[in-house]
């Protein structure tokens, strides 16, 4: 019998991971420029893991220290019968915390379902307050829906709904404080995500709007932050609160400030591809031992061996830095 430290999923940077995200669709009903090209070729259905296939991954994960669960896509919200799985993950023992990233189109009907399924915290990709900004990035209409799909999920208790948007210079400098007025209004917490090399468009670190410049635009336009009480300086998100008390908010600053060295997160693709790292050039291929039949200690040996081989992280300030071949909507965020 092993003893519980060969169980855990730990790399040779000694970092631990409890933290799953989990796509179940490549599928989208948005175009984000940053995420997807125009034109794709999503995955035949028959490739997506099961519900059964998705749940028996996350019974053999939960043992090996994995409690923390988020569901992506793509859109997750295009899987027929969503709340099925939440079910069946949220009564898998030690699974503590399930999430979902949504785009919010299909929200303002989903949210209450996915409520009684058992699912509490939800963020919602939303980049801009305006229309015309929203179909430029989007390639899609939609804002309005969005909308309702985040006071729906308000409605029907989430607590938090996060609102998502990527930090991109020309873009975000006009949308800091509109988003962050809508979101103290109506209680979301508002966090910006710095632009990252994985979508299908040329990116350049000059595109990027920095977590600085998002900070001096609140602290001018709305008002004073101070390091959240609950900082935890080893989450990915730094997190501040208004002095004014109304609300706090947080930055993923992915690229001025990247936090591989306690990342805790790996990834399984829609299509059963476990991938230890978003940038990460290889995957270990689930599918078939899902499918076939394998016994678990088969499957754990694989995801520990695949946690074991992580590299210490991204290199995306670097000339070594090569972009993955999946670009963000097959992976999940
Ligand atoms: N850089 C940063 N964040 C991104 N997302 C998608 N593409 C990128 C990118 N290139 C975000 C989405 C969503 C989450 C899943 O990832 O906005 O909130
Ligand atoms: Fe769809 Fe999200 Fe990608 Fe936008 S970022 S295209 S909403 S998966």
């Amino acid at each position: 019998m092993n003893s519980d430290a060969d169980k855990i999923l730990i790399d040779t940077y000694g970092r631990v991971h409890n933290n799953l995200r989990i796509s179940v669709t490549d599928r989208c009903n948005l175009r984000c420029t940053y995420c997807m090209p125009e034109e794709v070729t999503f995955l035949d259905r028959r490739e997506l893991l099961t519900f059964e296939e998705i749940a028996r991954f996350v019974e053999v994960v939960a043992p090996l220290g994995i409690d923390k669960i988020r569901l992506t896509g793509g859109e997750p919200l295009l899987r027929r019968e969503l709340p099925r799985l939440v079910r069946m993950i949220c009564a898998v023992l030690g699974i503590k915390d399930v999430g979902l990233t949504t785009n919010g189109i299909l929200l303002a009907d989903q949210a209450e379902p996915l409520y009684q399924a058992g699912l509490r915290r939800i963020n919602v990709s939303l980049d801009t307050l305006d229309a015309g900004r929203f179909r430029q990035i989007t390639r899609r209409d939609g804002l309005e829906k969005v909308i309702a799909g985040i006071l729906a999920a308000k409605r029907a208790g989430f607590d938090p709904v996060k609102i998502n948007a990527v930090s991109i210079r020309g873009i975000t400098e006009h949308e800091v404080v509109p988003l962050a007025r809508f979101a103290r209004e109506y209680g979301l917490e508002m966090r910006f995500i710095e632009y990252m090399p994985i979508g299908a468009d040329q990116w350049e670190r000059d595109k990027v709007f920095f977590a600085h410049e998002i900070l001096e635009i609140l602290e001018r336009d709305i008002c004073p932050l101070v390091p959240a009480a609950h900082y935890d300086r080893r989450a990915p998100a730094m997190e501040f609160q208004y002095t004014d008390g109304a609300g706090s908010i947080g930055i993923i600053a992915s690229v001025s400030r990247p936090f591989c060295h306690s990342c805790n997160r790996v990834r399984l693709t829609a299509e059963g591809k476990m991938r230890n790292c978003l940038f990460a050039l290889d995957e270990v291929d689930l599918k078939p031992l899902l499918r076939g039949g394998a016994l678990s200690e088969e499957i754990a040996k694989l995801v520990r061996d695949n946690v074991w081989a992580k590299w210490e992280g991204h290199e995306i300030n670097t000339a070594r830095f090569i972009k993955p071949l999946r670009t963000m909507h097959a992976i999940g965020g």
